[in-house]
């Protein structure tokens, strides 16, 4: 290991923008399917991950919809939230805020209760192993309807104290933040935080209605505001945080080389941006490994490294005493360093 490297994966650091369906690696699709079986469309871990070349997000999307008819019991959400948990916590992630997609899994007959009670239990023994904390982020899947939305917040109902946040992901264009102002509002009048995935393909003025109509705490991804002066001034001002996943940019062609991506832009221009893995299983990395392949294709000094990890912590949603208290954390940890 480099002194990079380890400085890296040293720094404490928040993972913001994961998927846990996003996490299911090969090897356990495959031992998932078997235990509940299921049959795969693939001969062997080799041939699943030779699936993984996609030109956009809709490429991924489908696949991602497939990997996860695996996933049936609270256990088997049990053994995908841990092992993410066990590679953040070697990633040097202190809090993690993971997102889930009830519908995808309602939509097949797996009760609501299964999918978050399985994760709730994950999210109790990885802090039990790792120290670490992690909250839920319920995401509505923005190709299906308000009407369906509106359900899951319902079915939601008797967890919804243990339920940090609702976001907005799937596919993007054609589904502007528009069509969720109300379903945002009631989660909102519920207690809960609000973020949307934005700018990732879609324009942006997908941005500007994630804030005008969604009234969100983070925006996910949000690379396309660059394209605005006007609005990368706003989400400055406001201090917005930006989840931007650099290899899942590479991955679904958001950006058509790390050489090009925008991360040391953003910092720059004074945007929150912080450096998350998205759907590691799916986009190769976890992550450390995003940190270390934006440090290496745009030379990211240790002190824009540092500012990202910063970034994750004061964007989290934890209270403002728990990021305190990491931040001097990771004071230390640098001025060691
Ligand atoms: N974008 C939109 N939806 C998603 C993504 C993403 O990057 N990953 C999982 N669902
Ligand atoms: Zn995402």
């Amino acid at each position: 290991m480099t002194d990079l490297d380890a400085f890296i994966t040293g720094l404490p650091k928040a993972e913001l923008h994961l998927h846990i369906e996003g996490s299911l690696e090969p090897e356990l699709m495959f031992a998932l399917a078997r235990r509940n079986g299921i049959a795969l469309p693939y001969a062997d871990v080799e041939a699943v991950r030779a699936a993984y070349a996609f030109s956009n997000l809709q490429d991924f999307l489908d696949i991602y919809y497939a990997g996860a008819a695996v996933l049936l019991t609270r256990q088997d959400f049990h053994d995908l939230a841990m092992a993410y948990f066990d590679r953040a916590a070697a990633d040097g992630v202190v809090h993690a805020e993971i997102m889930f997609d009830p519908q995808t899994h309602t939509a097949r007959g797996v009760p609501f209760s299964e999918v978050i009670e399985g994760l709730l239990s994950a999210i109790a023994e990885a802090q039990a192993r790792h120290g670490l904390t992690a909250c839920l982020i319920m995401s509505f899947l923005r190709h299906l309807s308000e009407a369906d939305a509106f359900a899951t917040l319902e079915e939601a109902g008797p967890w919804l104290d243990r339920i940090a946040a609702v976001g907005l992901d799937s596919s993007e264009l054609g589904h502007p933040p528009e069509k969720f102002a109300r379903v945002f509002a009631a989660a909102r009048e519920r207690g809960l935080k609000c973020v949307a995935h934005a700018g990732e393909e879609g324009p942006p003025a997908y941005v500007t209605g994630a804030l005008d109509a969604l009234h969100v705490d983070r925006i996910d991804h949000g690379n396309r505001a660059l394209e605005d002066e006007a609005l990368v001034r706003r989400l400055v001002d406001l201090g917005m945080t930006l989840t931007v996943c650099p290899l899942s940019n590479l991955k679904l062609c958001v950006v058509d080389s790390l050489d090009q991506h925008p991360i040391d832009r953003m910092l720059k221009a004074g945007l929150r941006a912080t450096i998350n893995s998205d759907d590691p299983a799916y986009f190769g990395g976890y992550v450390a490994d995003n940190y270390r392949a934006v440090a290496k294709a745009r030379g990211l000094s240790r002190g824009d490294l540092a500012q990202a990890a910063r970034n994750s912590l004061t964007g989290s949603f934890l209270p403002g005493e728990a990021i305190a208290a990491l931040c001097a954390r990771l004071d230390a940890f640098v001025d060691a360093a």
